[in-house]
């Protein structure tokens, strides 16, 4: 495959890592700020089903063009950047595994207490702060990575 349409595919998945992470984020957030559970659970169902047909392929495509992009241009993986770029990306992809299972949890207990007609308790907001704790870490670190690509010839 030619550098041009590798960088394309590399760069598209990108924003729709970045895209849909931050936008999900935003929505659930805002969502469980409502208190209201008919719109929780909702959210929490797209949100899930969002990182399924979204976020998951781009996080599996993006480090597979990226080791292609590198391959194709001769870039030594002792580079720095790279260095940096590999163990960040992957620290992200931890805390969003995590944020993920969160995320799974989070819709049967509201899913459940959609069914009992029963407030969601306090379990279930302690869990949301988690889950924005790291939401906010694994966006950092994937912006720490976009910052490395675009900027990796100043290190
Ligand atoms: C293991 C993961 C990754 C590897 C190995 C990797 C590797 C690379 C390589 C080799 C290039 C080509 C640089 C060049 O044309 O000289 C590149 C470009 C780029 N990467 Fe990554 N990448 C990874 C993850 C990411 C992530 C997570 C993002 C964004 C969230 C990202 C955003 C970009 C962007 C925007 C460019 C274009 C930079 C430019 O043309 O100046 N990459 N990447």
């Amino acid at each position: 495959m030619d550098y041009n349409t590798l960088l394309f595919m590399h760069i598209a998945s990108a924003i729709l890592l970045l895209g849909v992470g931050g936008g999900s984020a935003f929505y659930k957030f805002m969502a469980d700020r409502s208190k209201n559970l008919d719109v929780i659970v909702h959210t929490n169902k797209m949100v899930v089903l969002a990182d399924w047909l979204f976020t998951t392929p781009s996080v599996i495509a993006q480090p597979i063009t990226g080791v292609m992009l590198a391959n194709l241009m001769g870039y030594s993986f002792d580079d720095l950047w790279l260095i940096l770029s590999v163990n960040l990306y992957l620290f992200s992809v931890v805390l969003w595994l995590v944020a993920v299972l969160l995320q799974i949890s989070m819709r049967s207990v509201s899913l459940e207490a959609q069914a009992k007609s029963i407030a969601l308790g306090k379990r279930y907001f302690r869990v949301v702060n988690y889950w924005i704790v790291l939401g906010i870490l694994s966006f950092i670190s994937m912006g720490g990575v976009f910052l490395l690509m675009i900027f990796k010839n100043r290190l």
